[in-house]
């Protein structure tokens, strides 16, 4: 991957937004695409889609792992990158089982690398 020197993201500024320059396409719960190219190393896919207002991404608790609010379908071709729920996550995508498929993942739980610059991502919709 091409990465400018200086403009890259750093551990200073990961919790920051706009300062970084991987990719990530959300598809929100409206059918939008998101197409977000300023994502720093480092955060999440919740706390990117609040950023931007991605509809159908709310992270009620914080990135805590105890509201799925944050529920992603992650794009064909990334689940391996992206890798499995732990136990917990598991668990609670369990309390959604009406709407979890095997490509589910809790936003707040997948962290942005340069691994998985270009990543796309679609909003679960609501369990009822
Ligand atoms: S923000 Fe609550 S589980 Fe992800």
């Amino acid at each position: 991957m091409d990465r400018t020197p200086g403009v890259h993201a750093n551990k200073h500024c990961e919790e920051g937004y706009g300062m970084g320059n991987l990719k990530v396409t959300m598809t929100d719960t409206a059918g939008k695409v998101h197409e977000i190219t300023d994502v720093a190393e480092g955060q999440s896919l919740m706390e990117i889609g609040r950023a931007h207002g991605v509809a159908g991404i709310f992270g009620d608790c914080g990135g805590g792992c105890a509201c799925a609010t944050c529920h992603v379908y992650i794009g064909e071709g990334w689940g391996e990158k992206v890798g499995q729920p732990d136990d917990i996550e598991f668990a609670m995508l369990d309390m959604v089982s009406d709407v979890a498929r095997e490509n589910s993942r809790l936003g707040c739980q997948v962290r942005m690398s340069p691994e998985l610059d270009g990543i796309s991502v679609t909003v679960a919709p609501t369990a009822a």
